[in-house]
């Protein structure tokens, strides 16, 4: 299939990007998000923009949106049949805010809904892309969908909004960030476009993260990091992910685990793995750790350096390199292996990671993983 890089939201960002809502002072405005920002004023925040706007408001989003969550906030606009579609979260709220209104349009054919995302986190990069991961709690899965009926029409990255996300999830969601820029580096699907994008948003996450968790309110770090997170989505939407999201995907839906940290958890396995079956990913892996600002004698040497410097990050950040060192369960994990095997391998990311893996490798990195 031929490349292609999109560029179809509109990316107002900055201190004063909300203003961009007030052109929608008269319109019927359904914002979709989740309790916490309902109650904590960041709804508000938003309609202060469109005083005369008709909103309804769905905030009954849980992490990890679910089919049911997709249906329930369809329901609840269904008469109400808005304009816009406000997504105002997280990743779990912007992917359920995609999921309820290509749900919607499915009921009102002829009525196109337009999608504005406003992100929460500096992680998931899913205001600008075509992707939404939907949950089924049932099966302990989580599936990307994709499809560019997904990929919002606006995108508002407004540092003030970020602020208040605590330490602990900055660190795991940056993380996120840290992962689709390099997965999107070495993926099948690498073009100089979404270079371009992932190797800027490595930059600005291996500077600027750290200053995030040093100080929760440096309002320029966390500029920074809401850019990179824009950046790294807009990289990987181009270029696909790899083996670090197939397995966060099966692991995450299956043992409840923040997307990020189990991201970063996997990270330096599978840079080691991918750089020992495919020369290509070693060479992509080299071009990582110049932008990082690793530099030693010898290809190994520098392959080395990287993973022990993603590692020591790790560690800074309070995130633990096995699933045993988070307290989980090695008998339920154990009881698991065969599904998050199967699960790992058919998911859609996996597929344009830099080498082919077989059941034998996710296994042994199942292994390494647990601890
Ligand atoms: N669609 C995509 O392209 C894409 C890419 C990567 C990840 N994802 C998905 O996104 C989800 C993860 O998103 P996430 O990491 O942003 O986490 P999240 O949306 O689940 O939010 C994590 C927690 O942070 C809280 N929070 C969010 N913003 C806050 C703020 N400003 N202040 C205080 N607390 C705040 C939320 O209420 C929640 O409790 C996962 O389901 C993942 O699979 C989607
Ligand atoms: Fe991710």
């Amino acid at each position: 299939m031929a490349s292609y890089f999109f560029s179809i939201p509109k990316v107002y960002f900055g201190e004063e990007a909300i203003g961009a809502l007030r052109r929608l002072n008269h319109k019927k405005v359904g914002i979709v998000t989740d309790n916490f920002m309902a109650t904590s004023g960041k709804t508000r925040y938003l309609i202060n923009e469109m005083p005369h706007a008709s909103v309804s408001i769905f905030s009954d989003v849980k992490p990890d949106p679910s089919v049911e969550i997709l249906h329930a906030g369809a329901m609840q606009f269904k008469a109400f049949k808005p304009d816009v579609i406000i997504a105002l979260g997280g990743g779990s709220s912007l992917d359920a805010a995609k999921g309820i209104k290509v749900t919607l349009e499915e009921h009102f054919p002829g009525h196109a809904i337009e999608l504005i995302a406003i992100p929460t986190t500096s992680g998931s990069g899913s205001e600008v892309t075509s992707y939404a991961i939907i949950s089924d709690p049932q099966n302990g899965r989580k599936y990307p969908l994709i499809a560019d009926e997904l990929i919002p029409d606006y995108a508002i990255l407004d540092p003030h909004l970020v602020l208040s996300v605590p330490r602990h999830v900055a660190v795991d969601t940056g993380m996120d960030v840290l992962t689709h820029a390099i997965e999107a580096l070495v993926s099948t699907g690498a073009n100089d476009f979404s270079d371009a994008l992932a190797e800027k948003a490595i930059a600005l996450t291996w500077q600027h993260l750290p200053d995030v968790f040093h100080d929760e309110k440096n309002i320029q770090a966390r500029t920074h990091m809401h850019n990179a997170s824009c950046m790294a989505g807009m990289a990987f939407n181009s270029a696909g992910l790899g083996l670090v999201h197939g397995m966060a995907h099966a692991i995450g839906g299956m043992l409840h685990l923040p997307h990020g940290k189990i991201n970063a958890m996997l990270l330096p396995l599978i840079i080691e793995y991918n750089a020992r079956h495919s020369p290509h990913a070693m060479v992509r892996y080299m071009k990582c750790a110049a932008i990082m600002g690793i530099e030693t004698a010898t290809s190994e040497q520098t392959l080395h350096a990287l993973i022990n410097g993603i590692r020591d990050i790790n560690h800074h950040f309070g995130i633990p390199a096995t699933l045993q060192d988070l307290g989980k369960d090695r008998a339920e994990f154990e009881s698991l292996r065969q599904p998050l095997i199967t699960a790992s391998l058919a998911d859609g990311c996996t597929a344009t990671n830099p080498c082919k893996p077989r059941a034998a490798d996710v296994d042994q990195l199942l292994t390494r993983i647990v601890g």
